[in-house]
C-alpha cells in the first residue's frame, strides 16, 4: 500500500509526456510506463472500439476487457466475437459471480431492478461493479471510453486523474472528443461498431435497461429511462 500514494504523484510529469502525442502514442508511452499493470475496459460501444482499434491495431500492449453482465443485447455478443476475429485478438471477458446471480434471481426475481433505485444498484453491483474490482487487480493505469459530454458528471473529468477509490490513475483518452468525430475516426478505418448504434441507440448497456432515444435527446435519456438523470451511474466511475 505505501507505494500508492508515489503512483499519484506521477500524473503531472504523464500529463506533461502526453502533451501533443496521437492516442496511439499516447498508450505506447503508458504501456511502457505500466508494463503490465495497465488495462482498457471496454462496453463495445462507439467509443470503446475506437479505442479497441488503437490498441489491436497498433499491437499495444494493453490488456482489453469487457464486463459481459449476462444481459447484453445479441448485437453486442455478435459485435464480440466480429471485433475478436477482425484483429484476431481476445478481449478478456469477466463475468458476475454465479452465487451472488442465482440468489438475485431466487430471491427478486429477473426484473428487480426496475422496482426502485436500490434494486437497480443492487443488480449493477453484482453484474458489473464487482467483476469490475476483479478486473483491475493490480491495474496501476486504467483505460476507459469515457467523454465528458455524456453526462452534466463528466464533464469535470481530466484526461488523467486519480481514483481514490480504486487507487489507480485513470486515463480518459477521449474525453474531449464529440460523438460526430468518434464516428468519423470509426468509419475512417472502417472500425465494427454495434448495428444498434444506427437505430438511435447512443449509450449501449445491458438489454433491459437501454433503449432508443430520439435526435437531439440527452445522451443518456435512453439508460434507466424510468431513472431521475442525476442518478443514472451504475457504479463503475463513482468517484
Ligand atoms: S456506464 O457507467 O453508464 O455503464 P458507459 O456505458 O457510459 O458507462 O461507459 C463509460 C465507460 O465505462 C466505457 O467507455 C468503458 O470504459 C466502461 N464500461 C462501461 N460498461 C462497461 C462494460 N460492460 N465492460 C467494460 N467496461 C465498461
Ligand atoms: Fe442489471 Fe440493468 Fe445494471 Fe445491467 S444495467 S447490471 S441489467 S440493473
Amino acid at each position: 500500500m505505501s507505494n500508492l500514494p508515489a503512483l499519484e504523484t506521477k500524473i503531472p510529469a504523464l500529463l506533461e509526456a502526453l502533451e501533443g502525442l496521437s492516442i496511439e502514442d499516447s498508450l505506447r508511452l503508458l504501456a511502457k510506463e505500466f508494463e503490465g499493470s495497465i488495462a482498457f475496459s471496454s462496453s463495445l460501444g462507439i467509443e470503446d472500439q475506437l479505442i479497441t482499434h488503437y490498441i489491436f491495431s497498433n499491437d499495444i500492449p494493453v490488456r482489453v476487457f469487457t464486463l459481459d453482465t449476462g444481459r447484453l443485447f445479441n448485437e453486442t455478443y455478435n459485435l464480440l466475437n466480429r471485433t475478436n476475429s477482425r484483429y484476431d485478438k481476445r478481449i478478456q471477458v469477466y463475468f458476475p459471480k454465479n452465487e451472488a446471480v442465482e440468489k438475485l434471481l431466487t430471491e427478486k426475481g429477473p426484473l428487480s431492478f426496475y422496482q426502485s433505485l436500490e434494486d437497480r444498484k443492487e443488480c449493477c453491483f453484482i453484474r458489473k461493479v464487482e467483476p469490475l474490482k476483479r478486473a483491475l487487480k493490480g491495474v496501476q493505469l486504467w483505460v476507459t471510453g469515457i467523454r465528458a459530454d455524456q453526462s452534466d458528471a463528466r464533464q469535470s473529468l481530466q484526461l488523467l486523474e486519480w481514483d481514490e477509490g480504486n487507487q489507480l490513475i485513470k486515463y480518459n483518452p477521449l474525453l474531449h472528443w464529440t460523438l460526430d468525430e468518434v464516428r468519423a475516426a470509426i468509419k475512417k478505418d472502417n472500425v465494427p461498431y454495434n448495428p444498434l448504434h444506427d437505430k438511435g441507440f447512443i449509450s449501449i448497456g445491458c438489454a433491459p435497461c437501454t433503449r432508443a432515444v430520439r435526435e437531439g435527446d440527452d445522451f443518456r435519456a435512453g439508460r434507466w429511462w424510468w431513472e431521475d438523470t442525476s442518478k443514472k451511474e451504475c457504479g463503475l466511475h463513482a468517484s
